[in-house]
């Protein structure tokens, strides 16, 4: 796990239950933080992925429709008529991240990932669910939350949150890691992958993140470069592993073009 820094804001995620915001560039590891939260707490993850038109109801519970419907069926045949308290009783209740997550035991890690994603009526909703954890179930009720989940959100900054929802929480912006960081994660992921071949591909990366890319490589491409450069039997990044290869790296032609002149010259200089 990178950085010092992030690490503390996570311990203050149990330690003050407050909700943290993690805000940075695409594939910096911010969903990988969650992930580790949970795997360090020893706890469930519940994740909610916000998406365009995510509204309150989506992410809190569904009826099931297909079970209610035979289940009525069933009492008919033996000419009874089911109430309504039946068919919308827990049976049938098929919660969603958010609901799930009030519902545990054990406090679980929620992790609200790409919560810019999302619109202002959703956002609105969550505050008011992080400040009073209690949900509203039109057919049960009022649900109120039997343990505290600890909190992540993240953001690709794709739109900004408002003040409220920022001062809810704890912030911490996630940098793209440092060069041994990095090569660091390459190693502990990639076994398979030569040392000089990993760090061919980090140097590589980070020279890339200096140019003005339309859409700058994240760790998730560091990996997946090194991979695709492994499986096909390279040992060094050279000229012509670099020209088979860019594409699992830098995904618009733009950018490709602009970059790899530049690799090439830096792959003809020693560090
Ligand atoms: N610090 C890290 N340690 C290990 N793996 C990481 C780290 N940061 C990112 N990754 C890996 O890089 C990829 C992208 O990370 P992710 O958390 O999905 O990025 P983000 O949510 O910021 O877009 C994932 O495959 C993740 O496992
Ligand atoms: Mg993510």
């Amino acid at each position: 796990m990178a950085g010092e820094a992030l690490g503390t804001a996570l311990r203050l995620v149990t330690l003050l239950g407050r909700p943290l915001l993690l805000e940075g560039p695409a594939g910096v590891g911010k969903t990988e933080a969650a992930k580790t939260l949970a795997d360090v707490l020893g706890t469930r993850l519940i994740r909610l992925q916000c998406y365009e038109g995510l509204d309150a109801q989506a992410a809190l519970y569904e009826w099931n429709y297909a079970r209610q419907l035979l289940h009525l069926r069933r009492a008919e045949a033996t000419g009874r008529e089911p109430s309504d308290a039946e068919l919308y009783g827990e049976n049938f209740l098929m919660r969603r991240p958010l609901l799930q997550a009030i519902s545990e035991d054990v406090p679980p890690v929620l992790l609200i990932d790409e919560v810019d994603r999302a619109d202002d009526a959703f956002e609105a909703f969550l505050l008011e669910l992080l400040a009073e954890w209690q949900v509203t179930v039109p057919e049960l009720g009022t649900i109120t939350a039997r343990t505290r989940p600890h909190v992540v959100l993240t953001s690709n900054r794709a739109r900004e949150l408002s003040d409220a929802l920022r001062r809810r929480c704890l912030y911490h912006w996630v940098e793209y890691p440092s060069r041994a960081q990095e090569l660091e994660i390459v190693r502990a992921r990639l076994p398979e992958v030569t040392a000089a071949l990993a760090a061919g591909v980090t140097r590589a990366v980070h020279a890339l993140r200096e140019l003005p890319l339309g859409k700058p490589p994240g760790v998730a491409e560091t990996l997946d470069w090194a991979r695709a450069l492994s499986v096909l039997g390279y040992e060094t990044l050279d000229a012509h592993a670099l020209h088979t290869t860019l594409g699992a790296v830098l995904k618009l032609r733009e950018d490709a073009q602009l970059a790899a002149p530049l690799l090439e010259r830096q792959l003809a200089r020693p560090e």
